[in-house]
């Protein structure tokens, strides 16, 4: 079984927490990241019973959540912070918003200047660039607006805030970033309208509670499907994985590579397609280039690509990605110098990098930069490698999957 959806299990809780009424959430993801989400939600009075398999929320509606007595931290979650930001814009109270020394350095200019454009008062460090960020919010007006870069954290913001507006907020997007909110609100009852691009929606909505399972997560499962591939005689099946097509980038990369994976028992949960998938070692994969909008749709397996990459026939360039470099650490810089260590030959570009493939591996001591999806993706760098290598900074995996060293330990041994 894949382990749950990050994203999902973020939304859920915070969708849950301004419905009216009781919510159920089966298959929550127990993970820093969305505790993250679930403590801030009780740190603005929203009652969740997370005892049991299933999270209970009591919903405080739109208009009734209270203003937090302390900061809130929201630990290493970019998520969390940035959705929050919108919720927290049309609430008439004080917050300051916080988290660890890696989301102190995420850029929030991105939220901040389309907040303060439909009303609210927000000031953050750095010039406003920077958490911690402090929120007065208020009556806010919609606003049309072209978000930058494709980024789901953003539009999510926006749609949430949007839902306090005061008339109908447009959001358009260069590229089509994950689409959980907008498909995740109607089920709470919201009329979320989407045309390709462009979300619009109105203003004033209620959302009413509801029960979500959430499907297991495409970039956890992702380790194992490119760890199976690279081993001769693997046979790796993971059931109930997410396939929305805003996140499965991966999958096309990996089958254009020559990769042989199968996707059966396509059903729907909770509005999203989910499948089990089957992948079976010993392929001879070739090097892919990748640019523009193919990239948000692989976005947080970047690492992981990186390593298969090591082991296709080719050079493999990945452009067009220079939102790596503000994850939870530089993926791109990350990436480089850890793949280096251990023998690959690595060309960085500002927007990306050039992997040279069917390269020996070997293992050594490398770094995980405090970001759970390089210690996962070094991991498995290190199941190709000859000889032992070291993962300094694991712990970071409780990020997105606690117990993944124990997974990948009894599956590989
Ligand atoms: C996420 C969106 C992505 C992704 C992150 C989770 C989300 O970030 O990298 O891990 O839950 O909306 P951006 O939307 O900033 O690209």
């Amino acid at each position: 079984m894949a382990t749950p959806d990050k994203s999902i299990s973020h939304r859920a809780i915070l969708f849950a927490s301004l419905a009216e009424g009781k919510s159920g959430i089966k298959n929550f993801l127990r993970a820093a990241d969305p505790m993250s989400t679930l403590d801030a939600c009780k740190a603005l009075g929203v009652e969740i019973d997370d005892r049991g398999s299933d999270i209970i929320v009591i919903g405080k509606g739109m208009h009734a959540l209270q203003e937090p007595f302390d900061v809130v931290d929201c630990g290493n979650s970019g998520t969390t912070i940035r959705l929050l930001a919108g919720v927290l814009s049309g609430n008439p109270f004080f917050t300051v918003l916080t988290g660890d020394a890696s989301l102190r350095k995420r850029p929030m200019a991105r939220v901040i200047e389309p907040l303060t454009r439909m009303g609210a008062q927000i000031t953050a460090r750095a010039g406003n660039r920077y958490p911690p960020i402090c929120i007065k919010g208020g009556p806010l007006r919609a606003i049309s607006y072209a978000v930058p870069v494709a980024s789901a954290q953003v539009k999510s913001c926006l749609i949430l805030a949007g839902l306090y507006a005061d008339g109908t907020t447009e959001i358009v997007e260069p590229e089509k970033s994950r689409d959980h909110t907008e498909r995740l609100l109607p089920a709470f009852g919201a009329v979320i309208n989407v045309h390709g691009l462009r979300v619009t929606l109105h203003g004033g909505q209620k959302l009413r509670g509801t029960e979500v399972c959430v499907p297991g997560d495409f970039s956890s499962a992702a380790f194992f499907i490119v760890a199976a591939l690279l081993c001769p005689h693997a046979d790796v099946v993971v059931r109930n994985v997410g396939i929305n097509p805003t996140r499965t980038g991966l999958l096309s990369v990996l089958r254009d590579m020559g990769a042989s994976i199968e996707v059966s028992n396509v059903r729907e949960l909770s509005g999203e397609p989910v499948a089990d998938i089957h992948c079976a070692g010993g392929a001879e994969l070739k090097a892919v280039s990748l640019s523009g909008e193919q990239i948000p749709s692989l976005i947080d397996e970047f690492p992981i690509l990186c390593v298969a990459a090591t082991q296709a026939e080719g050079e493999t360039t990945i452009r067009g990605a220079g939102e790596l470099r503000v994850k939870e650490s530089d993926r791109i810089s990350s990436m480089a110098a850890e793949l280096r260590k251990m023998g690959a030959d690595v060309i960085e570009y500002e927007d990306g990098l050039t992997v040279r493939g069917r390269c020996r591996l070997v293992g050594t001591d490398v770094e995980s930069h405090g970001d759970h999806r390089i210690a996962m993706a070094m991991a498995v760098a290190a199941l190709v490698a000859e000889g032992k290598t070291t993962i300094r900074g694991v712990s970071s995996v409780n990020i997105s999957f606690p117990g993944f060293f124990e997974l990948f330990t009894k599956l590989t041994a």
